[in-house]
């Protein structure tokens, strides 16, 4: 994995909402190309596992439950200075917090469910990439 790349998703809500045209419009006119693309369901052990780092907060359960509950777009992302780009694009996790333009200020209806994940390091943007597109499935 080169390190201009970030993994990120658009979540169940934003799917639900019909806001993936929107969103994926919004990324690549901001200067990402998507290397890597598909719509999928995570079953509760994937969501468990992806969200492992946070399996001791008390939102766990509710997180599951929320990426679980539709499909989501998963998506490879490539760009210089990729993770840290994206982070600003997507703003801050309470979109009550998120700048004026972000992703999340734009779509997110709340800190629980903040319409789309942006990895938070060029190691995680690896590993999640991994967990979900095959080496086939990214160009
Ligand atoms: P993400 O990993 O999805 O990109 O979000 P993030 O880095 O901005 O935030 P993180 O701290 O990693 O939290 C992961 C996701 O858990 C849900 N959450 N709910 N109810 C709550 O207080 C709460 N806090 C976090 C959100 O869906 C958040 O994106
Ligand atoms: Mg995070």
């Amino acid at each position: 994995m080169r390190t201009d790349r970030t993994f990120t998703m658009l979540k169940p809500d934003s799917v639900e909402k019909g806001h993936i045209g929107a969103i994926l419009e919004k990324i690549t006119a901001s200067g990402f190309r998507i290397v890597a693309l598909k719509l999928n369901q995570m079953t509760k052990a994937d969501a468990e596992e992806f969200y492992a780092v946070h399996n001791e907060r008390p939102f766990f359960g509710e997180l599951v439950e929320y990426m679980t509950r539709g499909p989501i777009v998963s998506a490879v992302l490539e760009k210089s200075n990729a993770v840290e780009d994206f982070r600003a694009l997507i703003g801050a996790t309470n979109p009550a917090d998120a700048a004026e333009g972000t992703i999340r200020k734009l779509y997110a209806a709340s800190i629980g469910e903040n319409a789309v994940h942006g990895s938070d390091s060029d190691e995680n943007a690896a590993i999640e990439a991994a967990f979900h597109f095959s080496g086939r499935e990214m160009f």
